[in-house]
């Protein structure tokens, strides 16, 4: 038998989620994210399963990104293109399974949302009625503004997220830092002004970034852009060190990758000693 993900890692009972028993219990909702707006600085973590999920609830985490992010660090792929519509469900499902009041923001994969409103609006149903999650999130500046009016307008809330946009970065400059601040508060304000309730921006100058905080009236979740942010967002993996690489703009809080490969080696000479299972 397997031990089950509503049972807090400590051991304790069995988590109190059972909203047809309890409707007390709520997620969180876009807009009290984005009351948080000048009050309240807030962590954001990915999460791609209900374990995983769970450990980030339980650590007072109430917003969680189920990223495409996924491809990357647990799908084995080098980019964030393969990742499909059925995945990023997938893996909502499961995160949502885990957790019981953090907001779910499912991201809506390369392929999902660039060949029209129709599409976008359907794959963001996709996300809300099947995967569970309780908003989308989707990569692009003026560009991509239409798509956010489009999702937000059919009742969608929608996070934006410019800057580096890792699904295209293969036709710009890359992973490199974004630094034409024109292009930027185009950007920004267009995704705004689209409806958006936040708005990732990875990997932007700084200075750039305070600028756009102080400017917008919806959240900024920084990534790799400074502290200037209102929020900000870690990928999973790099928080606990699961890899032997991590961007430098992230900080390791653990090295889980390590702890995980010596535990195991630890149960292998047991079992290949013959001290496990004991006599
Ligand atoms: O996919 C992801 O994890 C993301 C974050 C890095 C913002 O988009």
């Amino acid at each position: 038998m397997y031990s089950s993900v509503k049972k807090a890692p400590n051991g304790a009972d069995a988590r109190p989620y059972e909203p047809e028993k309890n409707p007390a219990i709520r997620r969180l909702t876009a807009g009290a994210i984005k009351r948080r707006k000048g009050k309240t600085r807030f962590p954001v973590a990915t999460a791609y399963d209900a374990p995983f999920g769970q450990f980030v609830e339980d650590a007072g985490i109430d917003v969680i990104l189920v990223g495409d992010s996924v491809g990357n660090v647990v799908l084995g792929y080098d980019e964030t293109t393969p990742v499909t519509i059925e995945q990023i469900v997938h893996h909502s499902q499961a995160v949502v399974r885990g957790t019981a009041r953090a907001h779910i923001i499912a991201d809506m994969p390369f392929g999902s949302y660039q060949v029209s409103n129709e599409d976008a609006i359907r794959s963001a149903i996709r996300f809300i009625k099947d995967g569970g999650a309780c908003s989308v999130k989707l990569e692009g500046g003026v560009y991509e503004a239409d798509r956010v009016r489009a999702i937000a307008r059919s009742g969608i809330p929608v996070v934006g997220h410019i800057g580096v946009t890792p699904q295209t970065a293969g036709l710009g400059p890359g992973f490199k830092m974004r630094t034409h601040r024109d292009r930027l508060i185009d950007d920004a304000r267009a995704i705004e002004s689209a409806g958006a309730y936040a708005i990732v921006l990875e990997v932007v100058d700084h200075e750039i970034s305070r600028e756009i905080t102080e400017m917008l009236s919806i959240p900024t979740i920084g990534i790799g852009s400074g502290p200037h942010c209102d929020s900000q967002v870690l990928v999973l993996h790099d928080i606990l060190g699961m890899y032997s690489h991590s961007p430098s703009f992230a900080k390791r809080y653990a090295e889980v990758g390590r702890l995980a490969t010596e535990a195991l080696g630890a149960y292998a000479r047991d079992v290949r000693e013959g001290t496990f299972p004991p006599q």
